[in-house]
């Protein structure tokens, strides 16, 4: 009878500790996962951030001048280029609101506010 409940003895800890490690691996998954929603949410933040320019930019510029304005359907902007050819922010401002149809670059002055496009002006000055 002692023998066997020596032996019965020492499989009560290394259940404990496998019971403790499955737990800790959920909660590590559940963390992920909370993380990953977080993350979401953010997005969905940064999508309603109406003066962002950053993200004006990224949603309805980058795919003709690049992601980093570098130039794609529509020409480079970056590396102070578009400071160069407007030195008045609010021409580019106009060349935004207005586009160029005939040209390729749509205008946003339906799309976006006039506090968007002074956003993404503003944040195409710095690229
Ligand atoms: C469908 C593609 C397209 C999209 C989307 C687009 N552009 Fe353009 N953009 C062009 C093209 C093409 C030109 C060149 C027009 C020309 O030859 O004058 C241009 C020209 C410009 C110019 C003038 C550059 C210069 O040197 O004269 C600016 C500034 C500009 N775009 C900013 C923007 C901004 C800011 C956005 C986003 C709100 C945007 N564009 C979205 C295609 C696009």
């Amino acid at each position: 009878m002692t023998p066997q409940r020596r032996r019965d003895e020492p499989e009560r800890p290394w259940l404990v500790w496998a019971v403790v490690g499955a737990v800790t691996l959920v909660a590590c998954v559940v963390v992920v996962v909370v993380l990953g929603g977080g993350g979401g949410g953010e997005d969905a933040a940064t999508d309603g951030g109406d003066a962002d320019g950053r993200t004006q930019y990224e949603q309805h510029c980058a795919n003709c001048h690049g992601i980093d304005g570098q130039g794609a359907i529509g020409p480079a902007l970056s590396q102070g280029r578009v400071v160069e050819r407007f030195p008045d922010a609010d021409d580019q401002a106009r060349v935004v609101a207005e586009g160029r149809p005939d040209l390729g670059m749509p205008p946003f002055a339906q799309t976006l506010s006039d506090d968007q496009i002074d956003a993404v002006v503003a944040y195409t000055r710095t690229l």
